[in-house]
């Protein structure tokens, strides 16, 4: 059985963006493969984080994790911070990761330069990526198309220890899916829909309500002329609402496409906020009972016992093939 391993930042309630980009696969990827989910909470510490933001956005990603179809008797769903090895095999392989293969990263250099004050973890995270997924030994890592980078990095550092100290891990395999992989604003589809947008017009969080999901998309912007049809390039506003239209609907692009064939923007965009909002209610109300159900701190102890377990051997191996005694 393939091993699956992901990971979400916990810095603020998901957008429709990592649900259709990343989430979906994870929950599809449940059923046929040995799955780890983790929250990266030490990751989300790259940047200034209040300490009782971070501990509730910790609980509410957990929630939404369950809420949106990761089922915690499939899937391992643990929190980093939780299993000591994410940070150990970190430092080890920041020892293996060059210092000018991550001053390449773009999410490096894009966060950068929003700031001030810089931290050197922010610039050694893709380290700590990569130690998430070789702990694991995973097989495959469904993300986003904006994680392509981080996880060839993981890749090379996996191959130069492999090929430095003797098979060791299991060089990883993105998964990224050809329709969602890359959900645009809302105000500028040429850049990604992201929680960190200073415009929440800009997308649509997963706890919006109803009549603020139909706002958002009467507001999103068009494209010219008047037709409904698929075209990234010449029409990137629409091809990115068709793209959000087919996978709220679990339908295919083209269908929807010929579905409105001839009849404006205005029927389109308005039958769209009902998808969405169909699609998002139940998970709303799942997302509510689990946050008031005070069962998610035991689950997430247990699941990183289990993750411990398997995280651990791969330590200890690691450990010995470097020199250390043992
Ligand atoms: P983050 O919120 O940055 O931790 O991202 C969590 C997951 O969602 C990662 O796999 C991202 O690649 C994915 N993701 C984030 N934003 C988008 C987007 N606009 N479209 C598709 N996937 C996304
Ligand atoms: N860097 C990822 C993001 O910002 C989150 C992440 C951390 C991750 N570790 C991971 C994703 C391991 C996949 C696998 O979205």
């Amino acid at each position: 059985m393939k091993r699956v391993f992901s990971g979400i930042q916990p810095s603020g309630t998901l957008t429709i963006g990592n649900y259709l980009g990343a989430m979906k696969n994870f929950v599809r990827l449940q059923n046929e493969a040995e799955c780890y989910f983790c929250i990266v909470d030490l990751h989300a510490i790259t940047v200034p984080q209040d300490p009782a933001v971070l501990r509730t956005n910790t609980m509410s990603l957990a929630a939404m994790y369950v809420a949106s179809g990761i089922d915690p008797k499939k899937s391992t769903l643990f929190a980093q911070s939780h299993v000591r090895q994410h940070t150990e095999l970190g430092w080890l392989l920041q020892c293996i990761a060059y210092y000018g293969e991550l001053g390449r990263m773009t999410q490096f250099k894009d966060k950068s330069a929003q700031r001030d004050v810089v931290t050197a973890g922010l610039f050694t995270y893709p380290a700590l990526m990569a130690a998430d997924i070789l702990l694991y030994q995973a097989d495959l890592v469904p993300v986003g198309e904006d994680q392509k980078q981080h996880l060839e990095l993981t890749r090379d550092i996996a191959e130069r220890f492999n090929n430095r100290f003797g098979q060791t891990f299991v060089v990883p395999e993105p998964y990224i899916s050809k329709v969602g992989g890359r959900i645009m604003s809302l105000e500028e589809p040429t850049k990604k829909m992201s929680k960190s947008d200073e415009s929440a017009g800009a997308y649509i969080s997963m706890l919006d309500e109803p009549d603020v999901v139909r706002k958002k998309i009467s507001r999103a912007v068009t494209d010219s002329e008047r037709e409904v049809r698929y075209d990234d390039a010449n029409k990137p506003a629409i091809s990115n609402l068709l793209t959000i239209y087919a996978l709220c609907a679990d339908r295919t692009v083209e269908d929807v496409v010929a579905q409105y064939a001839g009849q404006g923007y205005g029927p389109f965009k308005k039958d769209l906020a009902e998808v969405v909002v169909a699609a998002l209610e139940p998970i709303q109300a799942r997302y509510r009972e689990l946050m008031s159900s005070g069962e998610l701190a035991a689950l997430l102890r247990d699941a990183a016992e289990r993750a411990a377990e398997v995280a651990e051997v791969t330590v200890q191996d690691v450990k010995e093939k470097l020199g250390f005694v043992v």
